[in-house]
């Protein structure tokens, strides 16, 4: 049985899905929640859900380097074998994606390699894009790089807002995760194409 992290920064929607499919047959389960927000409001909804969580705190360190130290010292603790960033808004050193590399998953809301970076709904709105989506991709030291395990697409539609199309979206990002998880977890980095 495979052992997950997961890591946030607010409120944990799709960490939320992803802990709510890890039942059953499936070849995974939660071990941590962790937050760099204190009072995150995906920590509530972890503890309800009985997966034990932490917060290491970013601004209580001086730089990236000693924030990661401990980072890394609450997920020994753990010992996940795999890392899902779920909303967590920090960028990682190289040095942490190195040891981690090839076990930890970021969801992305952008269908990669288009629209890298933040506010992609509004980029991709202000591009005339006929449509948006979101991906899951492996971790790899280049901001929102790396092979790309899954990716979901929803139509843009006359009138959207980018909240509008973050709504549309985030609905399609709680059905891909957990599925790219699922068969990332049984060994299986065919990607998730959806629809
Ligand atoms: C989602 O839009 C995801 O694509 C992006 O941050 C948001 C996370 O939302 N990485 P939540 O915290 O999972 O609700």
């Amino acid at each position: 049985m495979k052992r997950v992290a997961i890591l946030i920064s607010g409120g944990g929607s799709n960490m939320v899905r992803l802990v709510e499919d890890m039942t059953g047959d499936h070849p995974a389960r939660p071990c941590l929640v962790l937050s760099n927000v204190p009072g995150a409001g995906g920590l509530g909804r972890a503890e309800a859900l009985g997966v034990p969580t932490a917060v290491v705190d970013h601004r209580d360190f001086a730089d990236r380097a000693a924030f990661e130290a401990v980072l890394d010292a609450e997920l020994r603790k753990a010992a996940p074998d795999i890392l899902c960033l779920a909303g967590f808004m920090r960028i990682l050193t190289e040095g942490f994606v190195r040891r981690w590399q090839g076990r930890m998953l970021n969801i992305h809301p952008s269908l990669l390699p288009k629209y890298r970076g933040l506010d992609t709904h509004a980029r991709a709105l202000a591009a005339g894009e006929a449509e948006a989506g979101c991906t899951v991709h492996g971790v790899t030291a280049a901001l929102d790089d790396g092979p790309i395990l899954g990716q979901a697409r929803v139509p843009v539609l006359p009138g959207d807002t980018p909240a509008g199309l973050a709504a549309r979206v985030l609905v399609q990002e709680h059905v891909l995760y957990p599925a790219v998880l699922r068969r990332f977890a049984a060994g299986d980095a065919r990607p998730v194409l959806m629809p």
